[in-house]
């Protein structure tokens, strides 16, 4: 049985937030998500989150997942302390693997293999050598080369500070044995804490031998304290999905300037150009194109369908072989029927636009429903709101709306019917009628205009 702690009590001073740190985002999601999601993957075990800052504000962010068990550290006083609050959940004869909230790139392929490091006579520590090593705990070795203890850099004489190779903080240890080194440590160093990297020396004195496994990325264990660390992880994070994309068969014309955040399914042969946005959930089909500077949230997107630049379209659903934009902006509640067209300057919400229908200049079409092959002029608007409530418009199937036409809802225009350009169209329409609410024109011959007066 495996039993996972992840600490998450600490206040996060650095960010200089009210948010927990541990709530903090990277590719849009909590860190302590990415933490939880590369744990969930290890398979059977049981997930026990530290939580003291902010512990009822994190507790709500992840009130869906059921089967973590929250346990509050009240006061911050250590890492070995907040393992401590852990030891009555912990199952009979479990392995313990240790992890961090603020630590949120770590692998499961890392984990796995530092899992692989324990048996009943070895404790698991997973290290990474530094160029710069300060800050961090030293891992302290032998003459023959095996780990000894652990001294944090407050605690370090000048020659361990010289130790490059330096504790990750993620270990991996037999609980029963945990279960005898935690209640032994002393909080008689230089931070007054209850260190959990005192165990190591324990484990030493109980002849555990200590074996260190190195991360396969330093990223995975890098952690963060400050808003440029969470900058720099967001990056290398952006570049790791990027990476999965193009692995996957997705062409990015510059991986370095994309954003990912959240998922991303893409099928064969997407295209997306620079400085585009995916937030949420975004499903995409196979030969669709997005033009730069598209912002893209809770999407799905058919097969053959393109995206022209600067586009934003979110919690919105295109058919395939859809043509949107440039400039165009689908609100929530967008749905586009096979073959629909959005132009420029042209906003939708709550609206279904029928198969092959379009509306493709200058247009604002709300709390709408148009049916198949209909064709909306320039400039025209669904007047949806009175000042109070919504109305719905309800066009039919080939239907002809001229440029300019005010759409005064509720209203129905049945099928077939064309109306006038630059109509304000108050009253239903029946099939196949011609509808028009322009006044005559005049025309007044030899009319002088009126010219400037002399100064
Ligand atoms: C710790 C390690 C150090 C290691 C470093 C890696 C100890 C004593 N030192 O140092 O060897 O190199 O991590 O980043 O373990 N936390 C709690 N409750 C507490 C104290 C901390 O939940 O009472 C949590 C924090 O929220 C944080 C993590 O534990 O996520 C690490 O605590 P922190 O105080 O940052 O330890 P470091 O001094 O960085
Ligand atoms: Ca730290």
């Amino acid at each position: 049985m495996l039993d996972i702690i992840i600490l998450a009590a600490g206040k996060g001073t650095r960010m200089k937030s009210d948010l927990p740190k541990v709530l903090h985002p990277i590719a849009g999601k909590p860190m302590l998500e990415h933490v939880i999601t590369a744990a969930q993957q290890l398979g059977d075990s049981r997930l026990h989150v530290v939580t003291g800052h902010g512990a009822d504000y994190i507790k709500t962010t992840f009130s869906a997942y059921e089967d973590l068990n929250f346990i509050q550290q009240k006061q911050q006083l250590g890492t070995g302390h907040a393992v401590q609050q852990v030891l009555p959940s912990l199952s009979k004869g479990s392995i313990a693997l240790i992890l961090y909230g603020d630590v949120p790139l770590i692998s499961t392929t890392t984990l796995t293999r530092l899992l692989s490091a324990v048996t009943e006579n070895t404790l698991g520590l997973l290290t990474v050598t530094l160029n710069n090593p300060s800050g961090y705990g030293r891992i302290v070795r032998n003459s023959s080369g095996s780990v000894t203890s652990i001294v944090e850099q407050k605690d370090a004489s000048q020659e361990q500070l010289n130790i490059q190779e330096i504790n990750t903080g993620i270990m991996a240890v037999n609980s029963p044995q945990l279960q005898k080194w935690l209640p032994a440590l002393s909080n008689n160093n230089a931070q007054g804490e209850y260190y959990l990297t005192d165990i190591i020396a324990m484990a030493v004195e109980d002849e555990i031998t200590v074996v260190t496994e190195e991360a396969e990325n330093e990223w995975e264990v890098m952690g963060i304290n400050n808003r440029q660390q969470q900058a720099e992880l967001e990056r290398i994070q952006q570049q790791n999905i990027a990476n999965q994309l193009m692995v996957d068969g997705v062409t990015l014309l510059d991986p370095l300037r994309f954003d990912c955040r959240g998922e991303l399914r893409c099928g064969s042969d997407v295209v997306i150009d620079v400085n585009c946005i995916f937030e949420g959930n975004n499903t995409i089909g196979s030969n669709v194109t997005i033009g730069p500077n598209c912002i893209v949230k809770n999407a799905v997107i058919g097969d053959n369908t393109e995206i022209k630049a600067n586009c934003m379209i979110e919690d919105s659903q295109l058919a395939n072989a859809c043509v949107i934009g440039p400039f165009a902006r689908l609100r929530p509640g967008t749905e586009l029927e096979e073959g629909a067209k959005i132009g420029n300057f042209v906003e939708t919400k709550k609206a279904l636009i029928g198969k092959g229908s379009k509306v493709n200049h200058l247009s604002y079409i709300g709390d709408a429903s148009l049916g198949q092959n209909v064709n909306v002029g320039a400039g025209t608007i669904t007047c949806n709101y009175d000042g109070v409530n919504k109305h719905q418009t309800t066009i039919g199937d080939n239907v002809f709306v001229g440029s300019n036409t005010a759409l005064v809802a509720p209203i129905t225009v049945e099928d077939g019917a064309t109306i006038g350009a630059g109509s304000t169209i108050n009253k239903n329409v029946k099939e196949d009628v011609l509808a028009l609410t322009r006044s005559p024109q005049k025309n007044i011959n030899g009319w002088q205009r009126p010219v400037k007066k002399e100064q």
